[in-house]
């Protein structure tokens, strides 16, 4: 028995893959390298003292798909892979759609042809749109996305559930992610973003690490407690280990089912920066600038389905998503270039 993980050497996928090797699993990854490179995995493998497949190959390419499960008797698929940048989504929705779209098309394909029909899906909080209140609970309406990268996941999970009315032996478990941040707390493995970072936590880090010269804080006149955006921070092994519990889920039930990972816990952008600087005793010069367009004041989880049907919540508490950072931060100053 094995888990393919597309996208497995990315952020998130690197400390999935390190779970999933501690519970026991044998896993298979594919990444195409696009947004990661070989290093995470190599430091995977250290981490964890196994061994496991790798392929370098598009989700796109069936045929290359269809090679890594002729090769590999997988049970179900964890499928990471995909684009995420916001803003270029909005400059280049083709590659989005292409890459997002088609590539879960393609590889949804490629398991059945081989055998496989549960999928564990990296679906996003945006799926809620702006026009729910928080705390966001998955019966919510979906859909009301303001960005193609939004609508992918929308349209992706849409897909998944159409699947599942029609196909009755699928499995289709949509984890609808809130804001991951903070890294293995051995400091090997982390976030590693090309160019300037999008989100708050590698932006704060690269301040902090005087790589940048202040953090912009995007708009102070919201209706939140300190007029700061507010946000449901989840520490990324917590969510790792989200995966693993998802993974016995979907071996044991078919259907579509769309579940929370998040603490159900919101935090301003001004908390973020106070609680790091006193945490970690390292400064983060900030202003406060305008709001970013597309920007909400408040996304938080109600993570109880999470706990209900996989036995899952998480643990880790602030104090760690920032000693965790930062740990990986100043260990890697340069990521994953050493
Ligand atoms: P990431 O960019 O670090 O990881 C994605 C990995 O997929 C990368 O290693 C990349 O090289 C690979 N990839 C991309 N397109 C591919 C393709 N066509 N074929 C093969 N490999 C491909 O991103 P992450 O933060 O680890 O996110 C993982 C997933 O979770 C993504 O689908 C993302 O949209 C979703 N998600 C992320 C966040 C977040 O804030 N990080 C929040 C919600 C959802
Ligand atoms: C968090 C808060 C910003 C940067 C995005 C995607 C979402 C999901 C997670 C993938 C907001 C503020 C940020 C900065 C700031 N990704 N901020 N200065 O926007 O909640 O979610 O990442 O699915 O789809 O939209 O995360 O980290 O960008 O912002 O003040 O330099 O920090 O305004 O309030 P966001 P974020």
């Amino acid at each position: 028995m094995a888990i393919l993980i597309t996208g497995g050497c990315g952020y998130i996928g690197s400390h999935t893959c390190l779970e999933l090797l501690s519970a026991g699993y044998d896993i298979v990854v594919v990444d195409n390298y696009y947004n990661s490179k070989p290093e995470a995995l190599k430091r995977v493998k250290e981490l964890s003292g196994k061994e496991f497949p790798f392929y370098e190959c598009d989700i796109r390419d069936e045929e290359g798909m269809n090679a890594v499960f002729a090769k590999h008797k997988i049970d179900a698929v964890i499928h990471f892979a995909g684009l995420k940048a916001v803003g270029e989504s909005v400059e280049k929705p083709m590659m989005y759609y292409d890459n997002n779209v088609n590539g879960t098309l393609v590889l949804w394909r490629a398991m059945k042809n081989n055998g496989c029909s549960r999928i564990i899906f990296s679906s996003s909080a945006t799926v809620y749109g702006s026009e729910n209140a928080s705390p966001l609970k998955e019966d919510l309406p979906t859909g009301a996305v303001t960005n193609p990268y939004g609508r992918t996941k929308y349209v992706i999970e849409e897909i998944l559930k159409d699947i599942c009315v029609a196909d009755k032996d699928a499995s289709a478990v949509l984890l609808r992610y809130f804001n991951p941040v903070g890294a293995h707390a051995s400091g090997r493995i982390g976030e590693d973003p090309n160019g300037i970072p999008n989100n708050l936590m590698p932006f704060l880090l690269q301040v902090a690490i005087g790589k940048r010269e202040k953090l912009s804080v995007f708009g102070n006149d919201y209706d939140t407690h300190d007029g700061t955006g507010v946000r449901d921070y989840i520490h990324v092994v917590d969510l790792a280990k989200g995966h693993v519990k998802a993974v016995e889920y979907a071996l044991s039930h078919t259907g579509a089912t769309p579940i929370n990972l998040g603490t159900g816990t919101g935090y301003s952008v001004l908390d973020m920066v106070t609680s790091f600087e006193r945490i970690t005793g390292v400064p983060v010069p900030h202003v406060i600038a305008p709001r970013r367009p597309g920007d909400i004041a408040t996304c938080y989880s109600d993570p109880s389905k999470a706990k209900e049907l996989l036995g899952w919540e998480a643990e880790k508490t602030l104090e760690d998503m920032c000693l965790d950072s930062w740990r990986w931060q100043s260990q890697n100053p340069k990521g994953y270039d050493e």
